[in-house]
């Protein structure tokens, strides 16, 4: 059972992070009309928020069900999903009420979505390597 939770866990994880280095691409697709940058960024934060939640229920209940006490490693995922959570909202918010008709504000933008994407692929897959270190007892976390 907490062989399937954990596994889930790691997997959306995964599927997170190919999602994340996807979502690098959107604003390139908005190039011939600035304005749907706005409907793209809301399909996007949806998924995003829609994925980032189910790993954190996984999370949840692989605590609860494998009885795990609060660790570093734990507390670091909690803080990173937090972190998380709070850019990309804000980025949101900054995308719904930029002038992107604009090609100054558009560009700058596009620019903001590409490089809060990047610190959130950096972020997932730290937190990934971290863990893949501690399971080859490199690290204990
Ligand atoms: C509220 C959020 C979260 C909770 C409560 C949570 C909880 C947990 C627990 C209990 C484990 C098993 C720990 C252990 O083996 O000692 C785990 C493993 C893991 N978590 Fe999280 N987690 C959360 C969010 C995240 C996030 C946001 C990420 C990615 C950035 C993440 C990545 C991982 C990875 C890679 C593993 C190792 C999975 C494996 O052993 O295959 N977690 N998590």
């Amino acid at each position: 059972m907490i062989e399937t939770i954990l596994m889930t866990h790691s997997l959306l994880t995964k599927l997170f992070l190919g999602f994340l280095v996807g979502g690098l691409f959107m604003p390139m697709m908005t190039a011939k009309n600035p304005q749907s940058l706005k409907k793209v960024s809301l399909i996007y934060t949806a998924i995003f928020q829609g994925i980032i939640t189910m790993i954190a229920f996984a999370g949840l209940v692989a605590m609860v069900v494998g009885e795990y006490p609060m660790s570093l490693a734990i507390i670091l995922m909690i803080v990173i999903w937090a972190v998380m959570m709070y850019i990309e909202i804000r980025k949101h918010k900054l995308v719904k009420i930029a002038n992107l008709e604009n090609p100054v504000t558009y560009k700058l933008i596009r620019g903001v979505f590409v490089k809060v994407g990047i610190v959130q692929i950096l972020l997932v897959a730290a937190m990934v390597v971290l863990m893949v270190l501690r399971a080859k007892g490199v690290i204990s976390l």
